[in-house]
């Protein structure tokens, strides 16, 4: 993953890359930044690539968050 990714989090969503974000269906939170910079912009997007949210959404708000950061803030410049 490319280190300016990585600069646009806080640095509290920097962490923990390696360990699931989406527990219900095992999907690293790697996967899930790796999949908003590939072109991955809504929940739809995001669950049809990597299965996040498929479950029970708990993980939707931190992934709404990642998006905000990667991709809100992108489209400001
Ligand atoms: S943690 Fe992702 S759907 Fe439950």
């Amino acid at each position: 993953m490319n280190p300016e990714t990585l600069n646009k989090l806080p640095p509290i969503l920097q962490k923990n890359l390696d360990k699931d974000l989406c527990v219900c269906n095992n999907v690293l939170k790697r996967d899930i930044i790796n999949a908003i910079t590939n072109g991955a912009h809504t929940i739809e997007q995001i669950k049809a690539k990597t299965y996040a949210t498929e479950g029970t959404e708990c993980c939707k708000k931190q992934i709404e968050r990642l998006i905000e950061c990667l991709v809100i803030e992108k489209e400001k410049d």
